[in-house]
């Protein structure tokens, strides 16, 4: 949840006194032109990024208030490009857990735990000692996926996870994506700009322009009938 939040770089104003509800046990889809602030809104869920004004409340609690590593732990982040250590699969899923240090339940990243992440990526545990060098785009970013489920967050977040990736690809990721979540009632926000990703995939949506919300509601009605002009406009963009 953001209240009032406002956001500065370099002297610009890119989220201009934002408040938005983001509802656990969903899957939102965070939309809107280009430049709109979708990606420094959610850079603020982690604290990547702290606002200039305003609250970011994460469980009815500033996010200012949890250790950082706690709160990594619990919100998961995954970006458009994806960004491997360098090293193996494995490697990759237990740097993950090792960066985020003890948290209440600690995992043993052992050979069997590699595996589960893996097939609950949907890729087949034989990756596990594969160099992510030499993976495919749609591999790596499972593999990002996998990484970002190891701590098992509360919350996953994900900026333009399919950009990068073949249509055919993207919407194979899509699924896993929503299974993933379904699978344990996590809380989901995805920035898309693929908008038939967010009218099949999605929950609930938020739809930004400049630095503000410009609409929120449940997913198919902002589809059927947003109230907003530029919602409309926006989504028959698509
Ligand atoms: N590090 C930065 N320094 C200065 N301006 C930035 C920086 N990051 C983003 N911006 C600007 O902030 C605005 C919002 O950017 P962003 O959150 O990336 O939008 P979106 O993800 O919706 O495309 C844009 O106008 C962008 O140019
Ligand atoms: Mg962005």
């Amino acid at each position: 949840m953001l209240r009032g939040v406002v956001q500065e770089k370099q002297g610009t104003r890119v989220l201009d006194g934002l408040d938005v509800t983001l509802p656990g046990g969903e899957v939102t889809a965070l939309v809107g032109p280009s430049g709109a602030g979708k990606t420094s809104l959610l850079r603020l869920l982690n604290r990547l990024d702290d606002p200039t004004a305003g609250t970011v409340l994460f469980r009815g609690r500033p996010v200012a208030g949890y250790p950082v590593r706690e709160l990594r732990r619990r919100v998961g982040f995954v970006f458009q490009a994806p960004v491997m250590f360098p090293g193996t699969v494995a490697d990759n899923l237990r740097a993950a857990v090792a960066l985020a240090g003890p948290g209440e339940a600690p995992v043993a990243a052992d050979e069997r735990w590699v595996a589960g992440l893996l097939e609950s990526v949907e890729l087949d545990p034989a990756y596990a000692p594969r160099d992510t060098e030499h993976l495919s785009g749609g591999e790596k970013q499972r593999v990002a996926l996998a990484r970002a489920l190891a701590t098992r967050p509360e919350v996953l977040l994900l900026d333009e996870p399919t950009a990068a990736l073949d249509p055919e690809v993207a919407e194979r990721l899509m699924s896993t994506i929503v299974r993933v979540a379904a699978d344990s009632g996590r809380t989901v926000v995805m920035v898309t700009h693929r908008l038939a990703e967010a009218r099949d995939f999605t929950t609930h949506t938020v739809m930004m322009e400049a630095g503000r919300l410009v609409e929120a509601g449940p997913t198919r009605a902002l589809f059927e009938r947003a109230t907003h002009e530029r919602t409309r406009a926006y989504l028959a963009s698509a």
